[in-house]
């Protein structure tokens, strides 16, 4: 990465206020994953380790610029205390005489986690004055919340204007993995994409069918593209408002003599219920009467097929409604096939990491990216704020 990084700067002693995102899923004050916790870790290790006095600042789901109780960090810091092995401090607040205080109090190496940021609504309006009081707690900044980086908001990217600004570990694996594999990949490059919405990842499908020698597509926005084809579909969700798009990319694939591999057949079902009847069905006869939940086992051999010789693959979005276990083998299989692949291995965030955990497979793939929003738009070639503010190497 071109960006200065934490390993660059001195910190002995200094008070380094550390960006990360820590908007974990949470069943009320119990953590569901930790992923993007451990992630944080060896860049709150390294600075511990470097006499660093370490604050920490989050945002914890989407309060609106107001105090709400049950988004208060508490349990994560109780959860990272854990983790690390060290005492983690909190503060009331996240600016101000509580956070001074606590700031004040931090020891080389100690820990303190502010209160979310997004109880300030001058954090999403990246308010300057608002930006300037967190910079106002540290002597350097470092952003470690990739999860965050296309958000432009003051302890994201205000603050960066005030202090020297460098990228965390997290921060630069993120870029440099998924940075070389947009700009110089291993060839053959493999993309597949799934989920449930074209509209969502055009940005995504143009940028990777540019780039990628084969696109591989699942997941309901497989729908739409089958009904460009012109196919019945029976019940299957898909975007009226995109199938037009969904006719374009496939005009371009071929004009580009490029692979654009769609689903041969499908698990049709009468609901979108585990309880639901279900049958595998060619993708041209679906019932009228049923929707596509799922790829197909011929479909999974042939996407694992194509898959299987690429030196680079990037995966966003499941293959079906994986939540529901009757329609999760479609993406476990193809994750499957991905931990086979002798090559760099991408998962771009969001559900995919929950259906790789549950698959067990998380820890085979070269790089299960944190960011859900943030994998797709860096996917999509486009700058991310969060990076961009930060120091030129
Ligand atoms: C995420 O979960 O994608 C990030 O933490 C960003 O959250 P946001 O979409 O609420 O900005």
């Amino acid at each position: 990465m071109r960006k200065k990084r934490v390993r660059d700067v001195d910190v002995r002693g200094a008070r380094v206020l550390v960006r990360v995102d820590f908007n974990v899923p949470m069943d009320g004050r119990r953590i569901t994953d930790d992923t993007r916790i451990r992630a944080a870790l060896p860049t709150i290790r390294s600075l511990q380790q470097r006499g660093a006095k370490v604050i920490l600042i989050t945002h914890l789901g989407r309060p609106d610029g107001k105090v709400v109780e049950t988004l208060r960090v508490a349990p994560i810091a109780a959860h990272l205390q854990e983790l690390l092995g060290t005492p983690v401090t909190t503060a009331s607040d996240c600016v101000g005489p509580d956070a001074e205080r606590r700031v004040a109090a931090l020891p080389p190496g100690g820990v303190l986690l502010l209160e979310n940021v997004r109880f300030y609504p001058e954090e999403e309006d990246s308010d300057p004055e608002f930006a300037r009081r967190l910079a106002s707690l540290a002597d350097v900044y470092v952003n470690d919340a990739f999860g965050t980086a296309h958000r432009a908001h003051a302890s994201t990217e205000g603050v960066a204007h005030y202090l020297p600004a460098v990228a965390g570990f997290l921060m630069e694996r993120e870029i440099d993995i998924m940075g070389r594999a947009l700009s110089n990949p291993e060839h053959p490059f493999v993309a597949i994409i799934g989920g449930k919405k074209v509209s969502d990842k055009i940005g995504v499908l143009n940028n990777l069918l540019e780039k990628a020698d084969r696109l591989l597509i699942g997941g309901a926005m497989a729908n739409t593209f089958l009904k460009a084809q012109g196919r019945e579909i029976g019940t299957s969700y898909y975007e009226a408002g995109a199938v037009q798009t969904a006719s374009d990319l496939m005009a371009q694939a071929s004009a580009a003599n490029k692979p654009l591999l769609l689903p041969a057949d499908g698990v049709a079902a009468t609901a979108l219920d585990a309880a639901a009847e279900y049958s595998i069905v060619p993708v041209d006869s679906i019932p009228p009467d049923r929707m596509v939940v799922d790829i197909g086992p011929e479909t999974s051999r042939a996407y694992s097929a194509a898959i299987e010789d690429a030196k680079t693959v990037i995966w966003n979005g499941p293959m079906g409604v994986f939540e529901i276990t009757p329609f999760a083998e479609g993406t476990r299989k193809i994750a499957e096939a991905l931990a086979r692949v002798q090559g760099t291995t991408i998962v771009g965030g969001g559900d995919l990491v929950a259906a790789l955990e549950q698959a067990g497979l998380a820890g085979q793939v070269t790089h299960v990216s944190t960011g859900g929003g943030a994998s797709l738009e860096f996917l999509e070639g486009k700058e991310l704020p969060g990076v961009a503010a930060l120091n030129d190497a």
